[in-house]
Formats: C-alpha cells, sequence, structure tokens
C-alpha cells in the first residue's frame, strides 16, 4: 500500500524558511503553490505539477483579506484546515505554511506591490485594489519561501500574467508556471467559490464554460466577435445568470482588447459573471477546436 506521509505545517517565516534551508542545504529543489485553502482537485493538480519540478513542494494556505474588496466574500471564504491538510498529504506536499494574519501583516505594515496595465481591465475594473493584495502577498511569500518554482492556475489568467510580470519587473529569482484549468465533470471550471452555489445555481453555472467554449469556436471560424460575444452574454443571462461582469476578447500576453481572431495572435475569451451571491470566472483560448467543423 502507498505510503503516505503527512506534511507538517509550520505558521512562521522562521519555521518556513529553516525547513527550506535544510532542503537547500541537501541540493534539493524546491516548488511553492500558494493558496487561500478551500482546496478542490485544482490547486491539487498545481501541487502536482510542483512535484513534477522540484524534490520539495510547500503550499501556503492564508486567506489574504487584502485581494478582498468591501462587502466581498473575506468572512465566509471557507476555512478547514483539517481537510485541506488531508488532501495535500494525499497529493504529495511536504509542508504547508498557514501563517496568521498577523504573521503576514504586522501591526505598521505600510508597503504595496502594485503591477500597472494589465491590472486595470477585466477583474482589476470590477475589483478595485485586489490585484495590489494578490501581488503584495504573493511578492511576500515568494520572499519568505525563496523557492524555485511557484505554481499558479490558468483559471486566473489575470493573476498568472500579473504574477509574472512582478517576478520579472523586480527581478525575482524564480520560474513561475502555470498548470491548466481543472474542469468538474460538466466543464464547470473548479473553484473554491462553486460550494457558494445553490442546486439550481449549480445546474446554470454549467451554461457559462460551454457557453464560451461554443463562443470562441464560433470566433475562431470567422464569426464576427462582437455579435457572438453579445449573443452570449444575453444567452447567459436568459439561462439565469444575474450579471455578467465581463465578456471579452484579449490578447493572452498583454490582455489588450482583440476585435477580430487572428490565427498569429494568441487570444483568449475571458468572462466574469455573477449568479446569486456567487461571482464565476473563466477564460479560454480562441482556437478551432472542431466544434462546428
Ligand atoms: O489564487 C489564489 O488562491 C490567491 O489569489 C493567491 C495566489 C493564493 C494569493 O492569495
Amino acid at each position: 500500500m502507498l505510503q503516505v506521509t503527512r506534511p507538517r505545517t509550520v505558521h512562521t517565516i522562521v519555521e518556513l524558511r529553516d525547513a527550506v534551508r535544510d532542503w537547500r542545504r541537501a541540493g534539493d529543489l524546491v516548488a511553492l503553490t500558494p493558496t487561500m485553502g478551500g482546496l478542490h482537485e485544482g490547486h491539487l493538480s498545481l501541487v502536482r505539477a510542483a512535484r513534477r519540478r522540484a524534490k520539495r513542494v510547500v503550499a501556503s494556505i492564508f486567506v489574504n483579506p487584502t485581494q478582498f474588496g468591501e462587502g466581498e466574500d473575506f468572512t465566509a471564504y471557507p476555512r478547514d484546515e483539517v481537510r485541506d491538510t488531508e488532501l495535500l498529504a494525499n497529493a504529495g506536499c511536504d509542508l504547508i505554511y498557514a501563517p496568521k494574519v498577523s504573521e503576514m501583516y504586522p501591526e505598521g505594515f505600510a508597503t504595496t506591490i502594485g503591477v500597472d496595465g494589465i491590472t486595470t481591465n477585466l477583474c482589476g475594473a470590477h475589483r478595485p485594489g485586489h490585484f495590489d493584495g494578490v501581488t503584495t502577498v504573493v511578492c511576500k511569500l515568494l520572499n519568505q519561501a525563496q523557492p524555485d518554482y511557484a505554481i499558479f492556475g490558468e483559471k486566473d489568467w489575470q493573476q498568472l500574467i500579473t504574477i509574472r510580470r512582478m517576478v520579472r519587473d523586480l527581478d525575482m529569482p524564480i520560474r513561475i508556471a502555470s498548470s491548466p484549468t481543472v474542469r468538474e465533470a460538466d466543464g464547470l471550471a473548479m473553484s473554491s467559490r462553486n460550494r457558494y452555489l445553490s442546486p439550481r445555481e449549480r445546474a446554470v453555472a454549467a451554461k457559462l464554460n460551454k457557453a464560451l467554449f461554443a463562443s470562441a469556436d464560433h470566433i475562431a471560424h470567422g464569426a464576427p466577435l462582437d455579435r457572438v460575444l453579445s449573443a452570449c452574454a444575453k444567452a447567459l443571462v436568459s439561462a439565469g445568470f444575474d450579471d455578467i461582469d465581463y465578456l471579452d476578447a484579449r490578447d493572452a500576453r498583454t490582455l489588450e482588447p482583440v476585435t477580430e481572431f487572428d490565427p498569429n495572435v494568441e487570444s483568449r475569451l475571458f468572462i466574469a459573471a455573477r449568479l446569486g451571491k456567487t461571482r464565476l470566472i473563466d477564460n479560454i483560448p480562441i482556437e478551432r477546436t472542431g466544434m462546428t467543423e
């Protein structure tokens, strides 16, 4: 039978650094998977991707208050350390770093890391201050753990490319790797927030990815982009979504708007839609999938 070693959980920067220093002395590569807990298969795929790159894997669990806006779900955000530890043990994590808010933001904390440009549109336009909170906490986690690699999910594409920009701009000696979005059987992108959905909302939620894939395919086959997107938004509202924050085609690297399909430019469709008290996001490449062939 496969022996699963339970990862140790540490709560302080000193303990984290001690563990990482010992691994480095032994010549081991180290990968960090930052999370906010409420783990699902998407997070575990990040841990497995980390394992493929490095002998030692640290997962951080920290519900970061500075990336939640007023009226958002900071208090309600799922917290279950026992379940998360079990899942991380089975996925092959070596160490869990679960700092308290006072460890991350001690009295007098006054620094914000912000990335311009790519954070001003899409989620940045609807969640003021969100990306500053993300880049500040990720910068701190990277400085604290000093890993060789850090792994982020492609579901949060804007977050992923923002972190890449920050690491490049600040000359941080860390390789940022990404892992594809993990989906439920009906295609819904896995998210800790999916557990907020009622059974009725959960059925409606599945329509989001289907509409997105169909729209990307139509666009890639030459249908006019603006017409496809406005029809898609209307169809989602008719299907039961309360509001569409955005539904946009963007250059995958710069997040500049894309007005027509160009097979030579890597572009993606991005959506954020509200369903009851849940905000769902997703993004996919615009490419010919053969759906309408
Ligand atoms: O993607 C997340 O869960 C969070 O934004 C992250 C990267 C762990 C920072 O708090």
